[in-house]
């Protein structure tokens, strides 16, 4: 369906139209000074130029026009020459039954549908999940939803970083661990156990060990990348231990993902692109685009008009091996070859744009994606800690993302039983709700490009702009409603009334604006334009309860309409929290 504020624009250009303007002039916008009108017009003062007139004239005479218009109560030319709108309440309350009816709730397709795949999470294996993976997981899971709701096709890749360093590091503090093991000995051509040699907590702690112990003893690090070669050309023991890290670490991904209410549909990894790697390279040689540079195989990225230097985008190091970009690139002939996307975005540090725009550069100039494929990188900023610096646990250390989320749900369960007797094991199901809310709230409300503070006490709050605040508005909205239904009241046959009170009209307004928000929101990739619009739909609503009776109010007609009303309030909530990926609990 149509937005109200087309509907709006419809009618003042054919107003324009009537007193012989051009109709285009006839552009509205939401007012911004809602104390004076609801929406404007400034098309008059844009036609003033054309038509060689004072610009109040023109919207007197286009206001003119209007004035029998049922769409509205209100239309003032004032100077020097704005035409402020008030919509009629009729006009608002069809509008909104039509929503109310529209399982997409006004939320319309996008022009160009496409298949967009958008590579986020980049977890790596065998390495625990931390706070910094925490970003890229939560914007791509809802950017995934958004750009889902307004029809494209999308599919999400989580990217595991299975190919580096890391996994060599592994394999040579196990060998020098249990030297016994079957894997290292060259002699066996026997099958591998099934089982592997360690749990998760086992290979949670040995990277960690594997990895500092590397920064200090420079042979061991030399074993490491010796492995890692190794693992790379096919020494058989190593790959099949490298299989047992990838069960094993996955399995645990899958789980924290879960918890994290992140689903993928793709669990590809660094290692599903290296088989597209020779003929990659072979054609890039072969084509001419890329040349050798000190005995390494490089691709020219620069452009007329840098206005910094773009280094060269390395395909091959000079003693043959492959990089992160190589792999990159490769994906992306994997990703054309088995799904031809017409985009894929990226959504990772933005510490990581400079390589972005050289794989980006590197992947057009060479062919590797089709002329119109869109390549875009979404990065985003660090999560810090109060002390503005990145978020560290108390000791200092890397926080993992499970304790994190555990510290939350401790907290939102301390403010959820501290004041009022409630079942403990209901008490912690909400918690883990409402410890997701206030965590996915607190990131995707800040631009993603932003830094932002973590700050457990405001995130987890039930005042001011958090998750637990949306929730909660969910809630209380629930609540009316059961009591409604459980005094007979049939909730799903009310009607939208047609003459709001000013704080009834206010909400109405701002629901009305849900489609187009969405809209921007899957145009800018950008789900903080959906946390401010929930934040003040919920603070439309919260100031309509409070000015308003619904279930005293003795008039049953009027009572069925607040219902219907207010119904509509808690359906777009839940849509828009399920575009952010969390959910509401029953009761909180
Ligand atoms: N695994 C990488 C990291 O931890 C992130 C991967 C981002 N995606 C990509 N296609 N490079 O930094």
């Amino acid at each position: 369906m149509d937005q109200l504020i087309s509907r709006i624009e419809h009618e003042m250009e054919n107003a324009f139209a009537q007193a012989g303007y051009d109709a285009a002039l006839g552009k509205v916008t939401l007012s911004n000074r809602p104390d004076l009108c609801e929406y404007q017009c400034n098309g008059a003062m844009a036609g003033a130029k054309k038509y060689h007139k004072a610009p109040i004239q023109i919207a007197q005479e286009v206001a003119e026009t209007l004035k029998e218009n049922p769409a509205f109560e209100e239309v003032d030319a004032v100077k020097p020459g704005f035409i402020n709108l008030k919509v009629r309440g009729a006009f608002l309350g069809s509008y909104l039954q039509e929503m109310k009816e529209d399982p997409a709730l006004s939320v319309g397709k996008a022009s160009k549908p496409g298949k967009i795949i958008i590579d986020y999470g980049g977890a790596n294996v065998a390495k625990p999940l931390h706070v910094g993976h925490l970003r890229s997981a939560v914007i791509g899971e809802s950017v995934k939803r958004i750009l889902r709701k307004v029809g494209h096709e999308v599919i999400g890749d989580v990217h595991l970083g299975d190919w580096g360093l890391q996994m060599g590091l592994i394999i040579t503090e196990l060998k020098h661990r249990q030297p016994e093991l079957v894997y290292f000995d060259p002699e066996y051509s026997g099958e591998y156990p099934s089982e592997a040699p360690f749990t998760i907590s086992e290979l949670e702690e040995i990277y960690p060990a594997a990895s500092a112990r590397s920064k200090t003893d420079a042979q061991y690090k030399e074993e490491a990348m010796a492995a890692t070669f190794e693992l790379q050309h096919g020494n058989r023991g190593y790959l099949a231990l490298w299989q047992h890290i990838l069960d094993v670490s996955i399995r645990d991904l899958k789980k924290n993902y879960g918890n994290l209410m992140v689903d993928f549909d793709l669990w590809k990894k660094e290692s599903d692109a290296q088989p597209y790697i020779p003929d990659m390279v072979q054609r890039l040689k072969d084509e001419g685009y890329a040349h050798l540079d000190q005995g390494a195989l490089v691709v020219d990225v620069k452009e007329e008009g840098d206005t910094k230097e773009i280094p060269p985008c390395m395909i091959l190091k000079s003693d043959g091996s492959s990089l992160y970009n190589t792999t990159d690139l490769a994906t992306l002939v994997m990703r054309r070859q088995l799904y031809d996307p017409d985009e894929v975005i990226y959504v990772v540090d933005k510490r990581q744009e400079l390589y972005f725009t050289q794989v980006f550069r590197c992947a057009r100039k060479t062919q590797i994606v089709k002329e119109d494929t869109r390549l875009e990188f979404l990065g985003f900023g660090t999560m810090n800690g109060k002390d503005g610096r990145p978020f560290k646990t108390r000791d200092g250390g890397v926080m993992r993302l499970e304790h994190l989320i555990a510290d939350i749900g401790e907290e939102m369960y301390r403010k959820i039983t501290e004041n009022h007797e409630t079942d403990p094991d209901e008490a912690r199901e909400t918690a883990k709700i409402v410890a997701l809310s206030a965590l996915k709230y607190g990131d995707l409300s800040n631009q993603a490009s932003k830094d932002y503070i973590f700050d457990i006490d405001k995130f987890t709050s039930f005042e001011g702009n958090t998750g637990p605040y949306i929730l909660y508005t969910i809630v209380r909205i629930k609540s009316i409603l059961n009591k409604y239904t459980e005094a007979g009241g049939d909730v799903k046959t009310a009607r939208i009334g047609n003459n709001p009170s000013p704080s009834e009209k206010e909400l109405m307004i701002r629901l009305s604006g849900y489609g187009d928000c969405v809209a921007l929101a899957a145009r800018e990739l950008a789900p903080h334009k959906l946390c401010s619009y929930i934040y003040e739909l919920a603070n439309a609503f919260n100031h309509f309860y409070h000015e308003t009776r619904i279930l005293s109010e003795t008039d049953e007609d009027r009572r069925r309409e607040l219902i219907a009303l207010i119904d509509l309030t808690r359906e777009v909530l839940e849509d828009a929290i399920d575009l952010l990926g969390f959910t509401a609990p029953e009761r909180m």
